[in-house]
């Protein structure tokens, strides 16, 4: 039998790592080594490696620094430099060896540089502690993640675009309630899904402002003896302030909260288009085709293609908003300044990332392949009287009250629903039964066609105002 655990489980057989607590870089002031359990709970290389570029730039600008002030010798920081460059290389060639007993990314890197270039790498760490230099390898990485979602969702929101064009003039029923309410565009459909990543991509750009701010400096709390130029920092690693207050400088996790809730709107957004996707392309639907190749099947009924990829992503979404409660709930009961409590900040912020990143992607690569059924889409909308509103909207234009005008096309419905056919398909006489002021022009308002035409409102359904809209989109360079 297996020990709780399985075989790997560290235990607490009072046994110690590595023996000798002098290893640790921090083990001054231990009597005794490490307890292996406590080593591997602790440990967080295993995870913040992924940090290891933002560490590494965090580092070559503090040295640059502490050689500018004279803390640093030129020489020392030229070989600190060029050593964290060497680094840089050997893990991006997936050549480092990463040591759990080094903790986290940061240790594990500076005893890495130590070893390559001896004393000057033990200097490295003056005026620092792990926690200005974690808050902004963090801030570094938000920054970068920003950059690549925001160019994954213009990638997607052009695919949209083109979408949006190809079926301007294709017509489906739109739907409040999920009851057919009035024919629609699906151009319009798809620019407005559109609109919704637009806004969360200004959210991701919003969020990089207040990310952009320098922690480095404020050292583990109080600030340093040093007379650090913080502000040259700022400008090597391309932020736009520095902190203000050295406590919440190394406390402060607002902004990976504020990226995991603008990723969690998004993938809100991304689920709710899953739903449609998936409605759409059932056989109740038959809206749309999904391609095969973005569809699965089942192992027993050899009939079925699966819409998979919008079910995961409509079940990632649950994953990114956990993310966004795991970080509400980590913050929420700590006191300032730095508590290692922000180490679990990593994971959830990189599966929010990643989840979300990927989602982007499988649908930027779906959507110019999604194949509308336009004949069904149309057949849909012909049916469950959505053109009764243009009826209606016709016999104001005679004259009638909006309201009067509502109950009599009302009550036509009501004959229709009897008669079982559409609006448009009684004659003129029966039409003028609900009201005399109906002529033989009436049927050119209630078809879809009139109908989907006459909504010329500025960012209404007529094909020509979603031609417009997509000009409009293509000239603001607004992807
Ligand atoms: N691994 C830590 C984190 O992710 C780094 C900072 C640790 N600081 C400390 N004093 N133990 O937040």
């Amino acid at each position: 039998m297996n020990a709780p655990g399985g075989d790997n489980a560290p235990s607490s057989t009072g046994a110690t790592v590595g023996g000798n607590p002098a290893q640790k870089l921090w083990g001054g002031r231990f009597a005794e080594g490490t307890d292996a359990l406590v080593e591997a709970f602790t440990e967080s290389v295993s995870f913040d490696r992924r940090l290891w570029r933002q560490d590494i730039a965090g580092s070559s600008a503090h040295a640059r620094m502490l050689a500018k002030i004279g803390v640093l010798s030129a020489d020392d920081a030229a070989a600190i430099v060029a050593g964290l460059a060497a680094i840089h290389d050997q893990i991006a060639a997936g050549d480092f060896v990463w040591q759990q007993t080094l903790e986290d990314v940061h240790m594990n890197i500076e005893a890495a540089l130590t070893a390559r270039i001896g004393d000057a790498g033990k200097r490295l760490h003056t005026g620092r502690s792990r926690n200005d230099q974690i808050a902004t390898d963090l801030r570094l990485y938000v920054r970068d993640a920003i950059d690549e979602l925001a160019a994954v969702i213009d990638t997607l929101a052009a695919a949209l675009l083109d979408l949006a064009e190809r079926e301007a003039d294709s017509i489906m029923p739109g739907f409040t309630h999920l009851q057919i309410a009035q024919p629609v565009s699906f151009g319009h459909h798809l620019l407005a899904w559109r609109e919704q990543i637009l806004r969360d991509r200004t959210r991701l750009l919003d969020t990089r402002k207040r990310a952009n701010v320098l922690p480095l400096g404020s050292a583990a709390l109080a600030g340093t003896v040093y007379p650090l130029d913080r502000h040259y920092v700022a400008e090597l690693l391309g932020f736009e302030a520095v902190s203000e207050n050295s406590l919440d400088a190394v406390s402060d996790r607002d902004f990976a909260i504020e990226f995991v809730s603008a990723c969690a709107l998004l993938m809100v957004h991304l689920s709710r288009w899953s739903e449609e996707l998936i409605l759409w392309s059932s056989p109740m639907f038959g809206f749309i085709k999904l391609p095969d190749r973005f569809c699965t099947g089942s192992s027993i009924m050899p009939q079925k293609k699966n819409p998979d990829v919008p079910e995961l992503v409509r079940g990632k979404s649950g994953r990114v908003i956990g993310d966004l409660n795991a970080l509400l709930v980590l913050m929420k009961g700590q006191p300032l300044a730095y508590n290692r409590d922000n180490q679990e900040d990593k994971l959830p912020l990189f599966d929010a990332h990643d989840t979300v990143n990927a989602c982007l992607r499988v649908f930027a690569a779906m959507m110019p392949s999604l194949n509308l059924q336009r004949d069904v889409c149309r057949a849909a909308a012909a049916k469950g009287f959505s053109t009764a509103t243009d009826f209606a909207d016709y016999l104001v234009r005679k004259g009638l009250p909006f309201r009067d005008a509502h109950h009599a096309c009302g009550s036509a419905v009501a004959y229709a629903v009897d008669k079982q056919c559409d609006l448009a398909e009684l004659s003129l006489e029966e039409l003028q039964r609900f009201s005399k002021l109906v002529e033989a022009d009436v049927f050119s308002y209630i078809t879809l066609e009139a109908s989907l035409a006459a909504r010329q409102t500025y960012g209404g359904t007529a094909p020509s105002q979603v031609r417009a809209a997509i000009a409009r989109a293509r000239q603001s360079g607004s992807r």
